[in-house]
């Protein structure tokens, strides 16, 4: 977006990690990194970040705006990734709540750590790890891919990060979301206290509840409640990342 200033870094620990060191400043700020040392995940994971990846961080600062409003952030990098992947030819569905698969492998991961005063988010570090070209350690081929190993074809990784950067400041809708969730009334597994349960999904809510039905009831569930499994490897998946 014009006006947000950006840092570039041809290699950094983590962007993220950069950008909450830049809080204290209370600018928007774009971090950018051609690689990463220690790219991090959800839930503190590891995420793989070799060159031919776009891996940046978006520190926004808000006024007034409600906590309980939080999904809005989630919506729009989501949807923003998926909009760039359309523009590349690919097909890109959401894995609750915030990956972003094309054909049943993962092509992108986000990773938002926001700041509260009170009730309010204050600010927000967005940080999306997407891959374009970088080659995959041999562990993720089974549960990753690339735009590249998607089309074929040679793609810019600049030219995917400026197309995600323009996208990237709009506020993405609900309906966009739900355009674009993947395995609606599919039957998936989730782990719900350390069990794992069949539930089939029905929707996400505007707090960014997955409403699915388990053991015949329809319920809502909080990310911080539940880990969605999707595909044959997923569960190999979360081991490794
Ligand atoms: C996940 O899949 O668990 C989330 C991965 C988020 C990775 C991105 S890459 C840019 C930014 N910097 C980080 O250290 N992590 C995020």
């Amino acid at each position: 977006m014009n006006g947000v200033k950006r840092v570039y870094f041809s290699e950094i620990e983590s962007t993220n990690e950069y950008a909450k060191t830049q809080r204290a400043f209370g600018r928007d700020l774009l971090v950018i990194a051609e690689k990463q040392s220690g790219g991090r995940g959800t839930k503190g994971r590891s995420f793989s970040s070799c060159e031919g990846g776009v891996y940046l961080s978006a520190l926004s600062f808000y006024q007034n705006f409600p906590a309980s409003d939080a999904f809005v952030i989630m919506q729009s990098a989501t949807t923003a990734v998926c909009e760039t992947l359309v523009k590349f030819g690919l097909q890109p569905v959401i894995k609750w709540p915030n990956d972003v698969f094309v054909n049943g492998k993962k092509i992108c991961g986000i990773l938002i750590e926001n700041a509260l005063s009170g009730r309010e988010i204050a600010s927000s570090v967005v940080g999306i790890g997407l891959n374009v070209c970088n080659p995959l350690p041999e562990e993720l081929t089974s549960v990753a891919t690339t735009i590249f190993l998607e089309t074929g074809k040679a793609v810019s990784v600049e030219e995917v990060r400026e197309t995600l950067i323009a996208l990237l400041y709009r506020k993405g809708t609900a309906k966009e979301y739900a355009n674009y969730l993947g395995w609606l009334g599919e039957e998936v597994k989730i782990i719900v206290d350390e069990k794992e349960k069949t539930a089939r999904l029905l929707s996400v809510d505007e707090r960014g509840n997955l409403w699915a039905e388990v053991d015949g009831k329809k319920q809502p569930f909080a990310s911080a409640e539940i880990s969605l499994r999707v595909g044959e490897n997923a569960i190999e998946e979360d081991k490794k990342r």
